[in-house]
């Protein structure tokens, strides 16, 4: 890296949204992409798929004021809008696809972020979903409930999935709680479903995992990263991070996910925590485990930290990610340095760790004071420390 590294530069392009055309038929649906979406820098592929069972007329458009759930970033919305259809709301869950959606041209009155499991039981008409059955089969499970739970009798639900994402295995869950099943397409491998009469019996849905972390008692929804333990990233990072590092300090918890790094951060003195995330189940489960406790702040943002109080802080803590779905984003890890390096004050530190194979000590080659802390026994794993360029 140069030394003319510039964090705001990195940060603007990490920010910028790319255009992207949604093929359905003989329609082009304009969306837009941004890092960290599936499929950055096209589309996610559950929409090619689906764009096909449209255009073979083998499922119908939305024909009632629907939700479009299929990833945040407003597809159905948008092809609703180029067909003359009915009006639709955006179930959200992601800050940059919600960034996405509104560059894509999708009225901010349609945004709704949250979960399947919060509409009101009887609310939906119609809805489109896309399950991120990478983020595990409780958060598949919740969000079937949900979706069983608000649909209205005569309503239908359209999903969409993979067969080498669990698709038979999330079959068989719909089948448990809808009474009518069909497979409308099946082709390279993607499965569009229509799910109609919702079972009546099906239970009130709880998203939330009961656990005990480190530093206490942890309330996490399901599908958050490491919803129920501590991952070994983090636990190396915990056994790194020198205790007087936090004392008094005001730190970032960067990509915060189940909290519980800010709980360990307060639990060791800061002075203030801000908690940061992209994904809105990070955000309220880090809410229900700090909130109350004096100098803790959870925003719902992603690295465009569009959070003008969080700037010269002392202390960045950050386990950041680099898998989107299934695959490895690389462009996703300078962005997190590059927030880091904006969110510091000078001569702040960044505390991160990673997998050993990414190319951290290179991102951080222009900072000062570059330590390699990773515990012994840890080989995957790597726990840098550095202070602000
Ligand atoms: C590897 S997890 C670490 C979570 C938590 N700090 C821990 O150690 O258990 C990375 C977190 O970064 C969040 N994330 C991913 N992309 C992000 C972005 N663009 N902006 C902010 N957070 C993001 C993810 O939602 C996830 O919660």
């Amino acid at each position: 890296m140069s030394s003319s590294w510039d964090p705001d530069a990195v940060l603007a392009a990490h920010a910028a949204l790319v255009p992207v055309a949604w093929r359905v038929g003989s329609a082009e649906v304009p969306l837009a992409s941004a890092v960290g979406l599936r499929g950055y820098p096209g589309l996610d592929p559950a929409l090619p798929a689906l764009g096909e069972a449209l255009a073979r007329s083998r499922v119908a458009p939305p024909q009632r004021p629907f939700v479009d759930a299929t990833g945040g970033v407003g597809a159905l919305i948008a092809l609703a809008r180029a067909l003359g259809g009915p009006p639709g709301r955006l179930l959200v869950a992601s800050a940059a696809a919600q960034r996405a959606a509104l560059g894509a041209g999708v009225e901010p009155s349609a945004l709704e972020p949250g979960f399947p499991w919060d509409l009101p039981p009887g609310s939906v008409e119609e809805a489109w979903w896309r399950p991120a059955s990478e983020r595990g089969w409780s958060r598949v499970r919740a969000e079937l409930d949900g979706w069983a739970r608000a649909l209205q009798p005569g309503g239908r639900l359209v999903a969409v999935w993979h067969k080498d994402e669990g698709g038979k295995r999330a079959e068989r869950m719909a089948a448990e709680r809808f009474e009518a099943l069909q497979v409308v397409t099946r082709a390279a491998g993607w499965r569009v479903v229509e799910l109609t009469r919702p079972r009546p019996d099906v239970p009130v849905p709880d998203p939330w995992c009961h656990w005990r972390g480190p530093d206490g008692p942890m309330q996490t929804l399901a599908g958050t990263f490491a919803a129920e333990r501590v991952d070994a990233g983090t636990a190396a990072l915990l056994t790194a991070l020198e205790r007087d590092a936090l004392r008094g300090a005001r730190v970032l918890d960067l990509g915060c996910g189940s909290g519980l790094l800010s709980l360990h951060a307060l639990r060791a003195g800061a002075a203030c925590v801000w908690a940061l995330d992209d994904d809105l189940a990070a955000v309220r489960s880090s809410e229900a485990v700090v909130s109350g406790a004096p100098g803790a702040v959870v925003r719902w943002s992603d690295l465009t930290l569009d959070v003008p109080e969080v700037r010269a802080v002392d202390v960045v803590l950050t386990n950041p990610p680099f898998h989107v779905g299934r695959r490895v984003v690389g462009a996703l890890s300078e962005g997190f340095v590059a927030a880091a390096a904006t969110a510091l004050r000078p001569q702040g530190r960044l505390w991160l760790v990673a997998n050993a194979a990414l190319p951290f000590e290179r991102l951080l080659a222009s900072w000062h004071d570059l330590r390699d802390v990773t515990p012994a026994k840890l080989p995957g794993y790597r726990v840098l420390t550095a202070s602000r360029p």
